[in-house]
């Protein structure tokens, strides 16, 4: 029975071209729906640039673009990658749309309608310069719990702990340096917290796609899920009463990029409640464009989004489960729609050596330079897929890996068969494959064509790792048949049988070519053309694993189908992230704790920080703080007239100086660093200097300090 399938893949932040984890998460999806579309199903396949929030209306601001301008320009970009790499979506579209703020809004107004909307006033860190409400991202301060200075205003990248901006010691606006203060405001919130949500996304979690009758979460996402919704079972096994969800604030005050709030004026939804709409909104789009209909859907939209029998299946990554699985589910359900039926969630890719491939930050493997330096897309779809199961484990990118895989098994195992039996073929058979049926029908290839469930299986299920192994293992026993006839040696006898014995035998080898390269046609769709071509096939859909090569059929000379990894192209592709693929080294016996090495950054990160030698003119003490050291600081820059401008330094140090140990001394200091307001007056930057994570168990404080021969103004690099 043909299914109809609207798949769609998490909508990435137009802030930036798409990095290695993207890629990841479209090959996982465009796999899954090559292979729905081989067996005969309809999938509508969407995604969209998620455009909206504070952090691109901010970044496009720094830019000196308005934030359509800046997310039309990252948008313009999409389709490169999206070509280079055979992702076939039927549409992109944006979540900066008209479809979507229709959409948002009627769902807004119909959670409304249904009593699940109410208001509240929430007191917030305001940026008074800015005039505006700061994101916990845009606050930063001190760890309340480890003491770690220039943390984020949400949670704490040296401890990890989690907290709230109000909590933060020192808090300082990240946009102007401004010390933020505390405002009221009303928000209008989604309540999570009623019962009629609670009992319909423990149902709904725990639940069966109602048209596939497979479960919609993976079990370790229905767990994180039942977590959420039920609170965290104690040591006891006893649930906090309190556990559950919470109202969610779905609001932010303009200046705001997003859409609108109906009847709010000064009030645009959260980013992440038209996030998810974007999904329909493309889907809407692709219908209203003529596209799908050009595609073969005959449905309107709207007929197509209320048909019980279409399948909702969303990819996504395992950062965003919450919002997939609560949010998302329960607008959709109490805005009178219907639910997904699938979120397949996936790890995070990341680089050997174990760096975490951020999103904010750069990445090691460029997508695009990938493609510039002529590598095979194919290639990473292929890697990509072997490491990829129906579980959330991450997946290591591995260089010495990838060269293996690619050219001992992908080119050396399954390739190579082709060019093995082509070459026979047309050299002694002219170019003709055997004149009887039974040969390609009932010889070796049966065997292959056996396992096609399995294979089918393990495909849908996501198990795209097991489904090569599988294919691996077919193709070892291709060549093993192969080799077991001793081609070589017929090819050279004169005796009429042994001839012919060589004609059956190449020929069931390539009809093997042609199931495995069905079985691989999903993951290497490109590859799969060639090889038709060279056979002399229409488009192969999985039906036609049945159907074997004609008797006496010609095929086309053999071309070489694909390339090998060249080690070197791996090695460009890194230059610009050094020490990737060297290993960790062993951690030395009883080492003290050092903190743990903060994410990779390109040198470009890097030189966005100004460093300059710096002489201390002065060093005084500031009256009133029991911390504090007033530095005043040569940095070489002058006036008009040429007289020294300095600056003025509050630097934490006063328990590890007196002033007259720093009177006179170099030092390096952060020149570009954005001026912050404190209680004493402005500070202008900060000067290095080395400490301990453990305060306590490693006291000290050390000012950094240049070799002789550094002047003032210098830049440190
Ligand atoms: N805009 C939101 C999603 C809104 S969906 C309605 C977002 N965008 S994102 O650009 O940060 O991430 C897009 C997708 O890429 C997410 O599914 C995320 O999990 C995935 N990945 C981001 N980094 C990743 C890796 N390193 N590896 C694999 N996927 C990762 O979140
Ligand atoms: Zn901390």
């Amino acid at each position: 029975m043909s299914r109809k399938l609207f798949v769609t893949t998490a909508l990435p932040y137009a802030n930036a071209p798409f990095h290695i984890g993207h890629m990841m998460e479209y090959i996982q999806a465009d796999i899954w729906v090559r292979f729905m579309r081989m067996r005969g199903h309809q999938v509508a396949f969407v995604s969209a640039d998620d455009a909206h929030g504070a952090p691109i209306m901010i970044a496009a601001e720094k830019a000196g673009k308005t934030p359509q301008q800046f997310v039309g320009e990252i948008a313009a970009d999409r389709q490169r990658y999206l070509d280079g790499y055979y992702l076939d979506f039927d549409h992109w579209h944006s979540t900066d749309s008209a479809e979507n703020v229709e959409l948002s809004q009627s769902i807004y107004r119909s959670l409304k309608a249904n009593d699940l909307i109410t208001t509240r006033d929430v007191e917030q860190f305001f940026d008074p310069v800015k005039n505006m409400f700061l994101p916990d991202r845009y606050i930063k301060g001190e760890c309340p719990v480890c003491h770690a200075k220039d943390q984020y205003g949400d949670s704490c990248e040296v401890c990890g702990s989690v907290y709230s901006p109000v909590e933060l010691i020192r808090p300082f606006s990240a946009l102007t340096g401004a010390t933020p203060v505390l405002k009221s405001s009303e928000h209008f919130f989604f309540k999570l917290s009623d019962p009629r949500c609670a009992s319909f996304l423990k149902a709904w979690t725990a639940g069966l796609s109602t048209t596939s009758g497979v479960s919609r979460l993976q079990s370790e996402v229905r767990n994180k899920a039942s977590e959420w919704l039920l609170g965290k079972p104690d040591a006891d096994g006893n649930l906090d009463p309190k556990g559950g969800l919470a109202d969610w604030d779905i609001s932010r005050d303009e200046p705001y990029f997003g859409i609108p709030i109906p009847d709010a004026p000064g009030k645009y939804f959260y980013v992440w409640l038209d996030a998810p709409v974007g999904y329909l909104a493309s889907l809407k789009s692709y219908f209203t464009s003529g596209k799908a209909a050009a595609d073969g859907q005959t449905q309107t939209f709207d007929e197509y989004l209320a048909d019980e029998g279409v399948e909702q299946v969303h990819f996504i990554g395992k950062d965003i489960i919450y919002f997939h699985t609560l949010f998302w589910p329960a607008m959709l359900r109490f805005s009178g729609r219907k639910t997904p039926d699938a979120i397949n969630v996936h790890g995070f890719i990341t680089l050997s050596g174990g760096e975490k491939m951020s999103k904010s930050r750069g990445t090691g493997l460029s997508p695009l330079r990938y493609l510039e330096l002529g590598m095979n897309p194919e290639w990473l779809r292929y890697y990509i897929a072997a490491k990829l199961n129906a579980r959330i484990e991450d997946v290591e990118f591995n260089p010495e890996d990838f060269t293996a895989r690619v050219n001992s098994d992908l080119i050396g195992k399954y390739v190579n068969i082709a060019s093995r039996a082509a070459g026979f073929i047309a050299k002694h058979f002219d170019g003709r494959l055997y004149g009887d049926a039974d040969v390609a029908r009932d010889g070796f290839a049966s065997e292959l064509r056996d396992e096609s469930r399995e294979i089918a299986h393990a495909i849908e299920s996501r198990e795209f790792g097991k489904a090569i192994r599988l294919v691996m293992e077919l193709a070892d026993a291709t060549n093993g048949f192969f080799d077991m006839a001793k081609p070589w040696l017929l090819a050279k006898s004169t005796d009429p049988a042994d001839r012919l014995h060589l004609h059956r035998v190449c020929t069931q080898t390539l009809e093997c070519f042609r199931v495995l390269t069905i079985y691989l046609k999903p993951i290497l769709p490109q590859l799969a053309r060639e090889a038709e071509a060279f056979l002399g096939l229409p488009p192969q859909q999985w039906s036609d694993i049945d159907i074997p090569l004609a008797p006496g059929a010609a095929v086309h000379p053999y071309k070489h189908l694909m390339a090998r990894v060249d080690p070197k192209m791996l090695e460009a592709l890194f230059e610009s992230a050094p020490g990737l693929a060297t290993p960790a080294p062993e951690p030395l016996a009883a080492a003290p704790a050092i903190e743990p090495i903060a994410e990779t950054i390109t040198i470009d990160d890097f030189n966005t920080i100004d460093l300059r030698i710096a002489r201390i003119v002065s060093a005084e003490m500031v009256v009133g703080s029991t911390k504090l050291l007033r530095l005043t600081l040569d940095i070489g820059e002058r006036d008009g007239a040429g007289a020294v401008v300095t600056r003025n330094v509050f630097s934490g140090i006063q328990s590890a100086y007196a002033p007259e140990q720093l009177s006179g001394k170099m030092t390096v200091m952060v020149a570009n660093l954005a001026p912050r307001k404190m209680k004493f007056g402005v500070s202008e930057g900060m000067v290095l200097a080395a400490s301990a994570v453990d305060e306590k168990a490693a006291p000290g404080l050390y000012v950094l300090e240049p070799h002789e021969g550094a002047v003032p103004g210098m830049r440190v690099r």
